[in-house]
């Protein structure tokens, strides 16, 4: 019921629309129900011996049977052109109302994704991430469009229905009555079953597209280590698994449906044999008999949709909450309130400018509860200095980095800068005053200067060349097809990973930030243009507190301090002798 009522909350600011489509549904109905009449007046009145209605001979006086087979002919064109238009204008508004919806969740869970925690993404692969924003989503329309509608319309339906059934003839609304709890056995019986193959069956599909999402990354290294058929049996087994899932799912499905069609014949059988018997004996007439039948297989109508959207809302239940998975994961914020152990200040006064004082004081960090990845870290950094990070890889140097993002919190300990805890400050302010380039490049679609220009759009022209020309990324770029203005495509593909790296330090040149991290600059690099970089960044580091993460033996020529990591401890600090 909460996740019916999470997803319906996405169609709030439609709350109009929704009004109108419950009325618009409800005189759909009605005009539905009126259609029958005529046809068994004609029936009746026309054909058969029966009196016109008071009605038709005060409307039109004294008319003869075929003028009365005219009227009731018009009357059966009006009353389906007025059902076609209301109920066409119903469906339109509500698959526009519908679709609404599925736009706002998906802003929701894209707005949501900005903000995910990177522990998120150590738990959960992008291609699942890619498939609920993609179709997940879509059972958020369906559960309006069909849970809601689609059911409210169906009882209203077979509840109308009912009244008037029973006042053409008991007996036979009572056999049709009879068959209600049969169905809503087999209804209970099946829905938790469907829901659960329904569950199952996505998982498997999401599944596959991880799989494909994440060849397409590897595809080279599958191409050049001649694993094709591996890859394609793996591949194969993730097919097969979500062919079962889903063939399972829609045999339960089948199964379901079928029985449900017993019922109906069942109750229809018995109606035409019950209804039969009294025409035969007059006590109902050929014109109610039609409009009894022609209700009973609209009567039937709605409850099949009722019991199928047993199968549907289970399915659009089990996306939704695959959906709400991600809409309720740790933000990254959230992941920033305190750590059970390290209680958290209360924010601090917020400060115009910070100057990039860093302190380490016994900060302890795992990822995981076991593993000790930082131990007891002690240190100062001078606003303006110059630190290069080194020890072997993995032994913590990124993540101290990140520590320093807030992108993690420490187990123990406090991190400072500027003597303020950086739990107290913004996590936008203390964000904004550093400038970092990661290990790992990252190029967003657009153009080379719009990526270098990323955290300051409105740079000055002179200033992006500047931080270009000092990233020793000019040259090549000046040489591309459009300069500056080459687009990176979505694949960014052309360029060289040394290439990549370079316009990340430029983009973090370019943002004048008291803090300036750069982590592993000069990976990827040839041997010239290391030498040319190390050399630049010493004039880049001026003014700025820096954290480099290199063993260039060029920068250790300039750095003002040298953290040495080993089993998670910082064994050395010390200043170069120079
Ligand atoms: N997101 C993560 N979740 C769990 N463990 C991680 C994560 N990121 C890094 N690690 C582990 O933490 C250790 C330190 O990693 P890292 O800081 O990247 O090392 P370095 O940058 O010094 O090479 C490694 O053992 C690595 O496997
Ligand atoms: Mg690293």
């Amino acid at each position: 019921m909460k996740t019916l009522f999470r997803a319906l909350s996405f169609f709030k600011d439609n709350a109009t629309h929704v009004y109108l489509l419950f009325v618009l549904m409800s005189i759909t109905i009605l005009t539905q129900l009126i259609l029958p009449w005529p046809i068994a007046l004609a029936i009746d009145c026309s054909i058969g011996k029966k009196p016109f209605p008071y009605v038709l001979s005060m409307a039109f006086g004294n008319i003869s049977k075929v003028e009365g087979l005219i009227i009731l002919g018009s009357l059966v064109l009006l009353t389906y052109l007025l059902h076609i238009f209301v109920s066409t204008t119903y469906n339109n508004l509500l698959i526009r109302t519908g679709l609404a919806g599925l736009m706002r969740v998906r802003l929701a869970l894209f707005n949501k994704l900005l903000q995910l925690s990177p522990r998120f993404f150590s738990k959960m692969q992008h291609g699942d991430v890619v498939y609920r924003a993609s179709w997940d989503t879509f059972s958020i329309q369906t559960l309006f469009q069909q849970g809601l509608f689609t059911v409210s319309s169906a009882v209203l339906t077979i509840g109308l229905m009912l009244i008037i059934m029973f006042q053409i003839n008991l007996t036979l609304a009572l056999i049709a009555l009879g068959t209600v709890p049969l169905l809503v056995a087999v209804i209970r019986g099946f829905v938790n079953p469907m829901e659960k193959a329904g569950l199952s069956a996505r998982d498997a599909d999401s599944s596959v597209s991880v799989s494909v999402e994440q060849s397409i990354v590897a595809l080279p290294l599958i191409q050049a280590s001649v694993t094709e058929s591996r890859e394609y049996s793996r591949f194969q087994e993730k097919a097969f698994t979500a062919f079962s899932k889903r063939y399972k799912q829609h045999r339960i499905e089948l199964i379901y449906q079928g029985l449900i069609m017993s019922i109906f014949a069942l109750g229809t059988a018995f109606i035409v044999v019950s209804g039969g018997l009294q025409a035969m004996e007059k006590t109902i007439t050929i014109g109610e008999l039609w409009v009894f039948l022609s209700y009973l297989s609209q009567f039937y109508g709605p409850l099949t949709q009722i019991s199928y959207a047993g199968s549907t809302i289970s399915t659009a239940f089990a996306g939704v909450n695959r959906v709400l998975e991600i809409l309720d994961a740790e933000s990254i914020h959230d992941s920033l309130i305190a750590h059970q152990n390290n209680p958290v200040p209360p924010a601090a006064p917020v400060k115009k400018k910070i100057n990039g004082q860093i302190r380490f004081s016994e900060v302890h960090f795992s990822y995981e509860n076991n593993k000790t990845i930082l131990n007891n870290l002690n240190f100062t950094i001078q606003q303006g200095e110059s630190v290069l990070l080194i020890g072997p890889s993995g032994s913590g140097k990124t993540t101290l980095l990140m520590l320093i993002l807030r992108f993690y919190e420490p187990d123990h300990g406090i991190i400072t800068i500027d003597d303020i805890d950086i739990r107290q400050m913004d996590p936008k302010d203390l964000r904004n005053s550093i400038a970092i380039s990661f290990q790992e490049a990252f190029l967003l679609p657009g153009t080379i200067l719009e990526n270098i220009a990323y955290s300051v759009p409105n740079a000055d022209m002179k200033d992006v060349y500047s931080a270009a020309e000092l990233a020793c990324a000019d040259d090549f770029i000046k040489k591309l097809s459009k300069g500056y203005h080459t687009s990176v495509g979505e694949g960014f593909s052309q360029l060289s990973t040394g290439e990549k790296q370079r316009i990340n330090i430029a983009r973090a040149l370019l943002k004048k930030s008291p803090i300036l991290i750069l982590d592993e600059p000069l990976t990827g690099l040839d041997e010239e243009n290391q030498k040319k970089l190390a050399n630049n960044l010493k004039l880049a580091v001026e003014g700025r507190t820096t954290l480099i993460v290199t063993h260039n033996p060029d920068m250790f020529k300039w750095a003002n301090k040298i953290l040495k990591f080993e089993n998670g401890c910082i064994k050395e600090l010390y200043t170069p002798n120079l």
